[in-house]
């Protein structure tokens, strides 16, 4: 059985794939990293793709959080440790080791680690994200404030997690800098 080291390596790994780009790729469609947002995520790829392509890129992403969380607890390791091991697939994501090191901003593989950690979870993350988007049509918007309200729903539904959501949502903030500045200058891309 694999123990907690070679699981967070493992989580880490699976973050660094680059759904978005091997969808575009697959799919004969513009390297995300250089147009649109330049972001290699599933918003970015519905704007150079389409909706088919996002959706593949949005489950590719969320499936690496969830395989994360799903190994740690094939490897018999607590909630904590596989909240860490989510917490790595996010930062491999964010901060890839390959594929050019240019990562994504994070929230679809957010929403597999919350949905694989605890459903309840991850549903609250979902719909504040829906919400938001369709009240705003920015999904940036919907990612910050996502971001903001999953420690709350943490710290009510599953307190033990809530160091590791936390980690995750600065993160998310952090990544989304450039989002808050053309939100804060009226300039931010609609959906
Ligand atoms: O989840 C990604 C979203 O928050 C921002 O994407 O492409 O508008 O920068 P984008």
């Amino acid at each position: 059985m694999l123990t907690w080291a070679p699981l967070l390596a493992l989580s880490y790994l699976l973050g660094c794939i680059p759904t978005a780009v091997v969808v575009c790729r697959a799919l004969g469609i513009a390297d995300p990293r250089r147009h649109g947002s330049g972001n290699p995520g599933a918003t970015n790829v519905l704007r150079l793709g389409g909706p088919l392509a996002a959706l593949l890129t949005l489950f590719g992403d969320l499936a690496k959080g969830a395989s994360a969380v799903f190994l740690a607890y094939w490897a018999e390791l607590t909630q904590f440790m596989a909240g860490l091991c989510g917490v790595a697939a996010v930062i491999g994501h964010l901060f890839p080791a390959f594929g050019q090191r240019h990562g994504g901003k994070g929230m679809a593989t957010t929403f597999g680690v919350l949905l694989a950690l605890s459903p309840s979870l991850g549903i609250v993350a979902l719909a504040s994200w829906v919400l938001i988007a369709l009240l705003s049509k920015t999904a940036s918007l919907a990612s910050i404030t996502t971001a903001l309200v999953t420690p709350l729903a943490t710290w009510l539904l599953l307190p033990g997690l809530l160091g590791a959501v936390l980690l995750i949502s600065a993160l998310l903030i952090l990544r989304h800098h450039d989002n808050i500045q053309r939100l804060l200058a009226g300039e931010e891309r609609r959906l």
